[in-house]
């Protein structure tokens, strides 16, 4: 085997990682890639997935020790939140992601909110309640519409829009009595409702120095036209028109700057990757939440714009030291269509094969599939496993034909009961027009 110069674990096993796994593979840099615990996919691409037991992260963490793994990349929050970062670094790994105290920035919304008070960034006004009678009274002084939400970590079902206030009581009671989402709902923010347009905005951080990635758009809804149940999220599309040159700069210095700054003075400095999730207001860019990972499916649209030595840019980033290595943008437009099982967000069935993968994949260029929700029969079959199954991800010159091209590659796959929406990106794409009409006119 060619010697390998760089070994990289990646922890998790979601579309997400999976893009990051395809992204370092994209970078010129002779990586040996890793997950844990990764997918069918990543395996096929190349990566090769931890094979002994693991129980804890110290397990994990020895394992890379021995394997001698130079930088590890962290997906998914629980972990963050749980500390693995922390205790990679107590044996001397670097690991790219936030401390357990700064992943606090999403695994807590009551200490995110109190931060963005205290430091005046621009956020829903909201309270904070561990007892269900008080937060009651503080909805009915309010009013409808109103945010109920779970201050822990609730899988992205934590957040209630409330349109009445008996949804409202409907929302508390499910946290408070049937306990909905168990300790994570011990304590409940209570905030404005906003309105306007959401972006994922993701800055990879040191601390102090960052840079700020193509900003996309999720669709959380399950159904066409935003309808329906929240998910984990539809599909994605970047760079969104929406964030303007103008626009984002308002978000740096009212946003980026002094988060980065807030963390650093209550002492746990942010190193990684944060997502701020925007709403773009009629008072401006308003926090709706920070996560402290990439977003998923956002990274499958945002990750094949980039081209860059990832290896040098999250090692550094994680070392304290952000690199200025130079990366390159695509011209044009990342999409990604999630397909996932029916029934999902609810309960959905599973070990349905999946048909059309590698015909879809290798048919033509500008098109990656990511696994999230897939497992390997006994015929060594790729089949159904989770809510959302693969996401197909496809970049061109246009919006337009973006989206043509990952509909495209939707249509080349199939498995029983496979849902999907078919306006992913239509937001961009109308807005992109109104654009072009507002300047074909002059105005
Ligand atoms: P969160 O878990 O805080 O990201 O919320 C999930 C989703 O709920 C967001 O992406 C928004 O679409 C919606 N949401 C959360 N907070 C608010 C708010 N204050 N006003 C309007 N919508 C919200
Ligand atoms: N796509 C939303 C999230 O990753 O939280």
């Amino acid at each position: 085997m060619e010697e390998c110069m760089n070994s990289v674990l990646i922890v998790g096993s979601g579309g997400r990682e999976h893009a990051l796994l395809k992204a370092f593979l994209r970078s010129e840099r002779p990586l040996c890639m890793f997950a844990f615990p990764g997918n069918p996919g990543m395996e096929r691409d190349g990566c090769m997935l931890v094979d002994k037991p693991i129980n804890s992260w110290e397990d994990l963490a020895d394992w890379a020790v021995e394997n001698k793994i130079e930088l590890t990349v962290v997906g998914p929050e629980a972990p963050l939140v749980d500390g693995i970062v922390d205790v990679f670094k107590e044996k001397g790994l670097i690991a790219f992601g936030p401390s357990r105290e700064a992943a606090a920035i999403e695994g807590s919304k009551a200490f995110s909110k109190e931060l963005m008070k205290k430091y005046g960034i621009p956020t829903a006004d909201f309270s904070i309640f561990s007892q269900k009678s008080e937060a009651s009274a503080y909805c009915q002084k309010k009013g409808a519409p109103i945010v109920v939400k779970a201050s822990g970590l609730a899988g992205g079902k934590g957040a209630i829009v409330c349109d009445t206030l008996n949804e409202a009581e409907n929302a508390l009671s499910e946290i408070f009595d049937k306990k909905a989402f168990g300790e994570a709902g011990n304590t409940v923010i209570i905030e404005e409702k906003m309105s306007g347009e959401e972006i994922s905005v993701f800055v990879v951080t040191d601390g102090q120095s960052y840079r700020i990635l193509p900003v996309s758009q999720d669709h959380k809804a399950v159904g066409d036209g935003d309808t329906g149940p929240n998910t984990g999220g539809m599909g994605a599309y970047a760079p969104a028109p929406v964030a303007t040159a103008g626009l984002m700069k308002q978000v740096e210095r009212e946003i980026i700057v002094p988060s980065l700054k807030a963390m650093e003075a209550e002492g746990k400095r942010y190193q990684g990757l944060l997502y701020c999730g925007l709403m773009i207001t009629p008072q401006g860019p308003k926090v709706v939440e920070f996560n402290c990972r990439f977003g998923d499916p956002e990274t499958q649209a945002v990750l094949p714009l980039v081209t860059c030595d990832w290896f040098e840019l999250f090692h550094s980033a994680a070392g304290g030291s952000l690199s200025t290595t130079e990366w390159s943008l695509f011209p044009g437009y990342g999409v990604s269509v999630v397909l996932a099982s029916k029934g999902y967000p609810g309960s959905y069935q599973k070990g349905a094969v999946v048909d059309g993968l590698d015909e879809v994949e290798h048919a033509r260029g500008n098109i990656d599939i990511y696994h999230s929700g897939t497992a390997l029969d006994e015929q060594q079959r790729i089949v159904t496993k989770g809510g959302r199954v693969v996401a197909v991800s496809a970049w061109a010159e246009t919006l337009s034909d973006a989206i043509a091209l990952a509909y495209e590659g939707v249509g080349g796959i199939s498995f029983e009961g496979m849902q999907f929406r078919r306006d992913i990106g239509a937001k961009g794409l109308a807005r992109r027009n109104r654009l072009t009409t507002q300047v074909a006119a002059g105005r």
